[in-house]
């Protein structure tokens, strides 16, 4: 049995660092939404700004910078609050040399990479990318899998996927408790039944519209399914990625 997490949300997926994508534009924004974060039960959020690896990366100096910033403000309002570095990667040429060179983050450090494609990515594509990162010693995590008919409209492949290159499954909070396709809510019920899915985390981007839905969602869930099964989705144990948190 897995016991109640002493720890809040743990929330890998998150555009907290501020004027260096399409997240909060400026440090008040970005405190606000660490407010949000903090309010709906988030303890620790990997900072996962926007990589394109053919076009726009940010200066890691920049994010150290304003991760750092961000850092004090916990320190001072939310101690108990973690903040790690990572990314969020659109998969690309230059993709494994640009992580190498420690030009595009990992997740907080890890051989974890939160990876992106454009919606319509084929089941081949998907898979020559996940094998590429895979071949670097990378392991892909998929971000918001939900928005990928490759994903979505073939369990098996996902299955496959998962089994042979170790891909995990991340799937957006806001997804379970906003209105979605029907495709979509098929293979969200389909997936969590299966066990398919192995992460939620917010994708918050601002205050408003893509604000954080940590705890709408874990509610909506623990209201459907196992307790212990939707507490693996929300307190990740994973220790490559969380390294110090617990
Ligand atoms: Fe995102």
């Amino acid at each position: 049995m897995i016991a109640e997490p002493a720890t809040g949300f743990i929330d890998i997926h998150h555009h907290i660092i501020y004027g260096v994508d399409d997240g909060p534009q400026t440090l008040e924004e970005a405190r606000q939404m660490l407010a949000l974060a903090y309010a709906d039960g988030t303890r620790h959020i990997i900072a996962t700004p926007h990589f394109n690896p053919t076009g726009y990366c940010p200066e890691i100096d920049l994010l150290q910078e304003r991760l750092a910033e961000l850092k004090a403000v916990c320190a001072d309002e939310y101690p108990d609050l973690q903040l790690q570095l990572g990314a969020e990667v659109l998969f690309g040429e230059g993709i494994r040399r640009k992580l190498r060179a420690g030009a595009i983050p990992t997740l907080a450090d890890s051989n974890y990479v939160l990876l992106e494609f454009v919606p319509g990515v084929s089941e081949d594509k998907l898979e020559r990318a996940v094998r590429h990162l895979a071949n670097g010693g990378y392991v892909t995590v998929l971000a918001h899998s939900e928005r990928y008919p490759a994903i979505t409209g073939n369990l098996k492949f996902t299955k496959y996927l998962k089994e042979k290159y170790g891909v995990l499954i991340q799937v957006n909070a806001n997804t379970f408790v906003s209105r979605q396709r029907f495709h979509v809510k098929r293979f969200l019920k389909k997936a969590l039944w299966l066990g398919i899915i192995d992460l939620v985390a917010s994708d918050a981007h601002n205050t408003k519209n893509r604000r954080t839905m940590m705890k709408n969602a874990y509610v909506f869930l623990t209201e459907k399914y196992d307790k212990n099964q939707v507490n693996s989705l929300f307190y990740p144990t994973f220790t490559d990625i969380i390294t110090d948190c617990r």
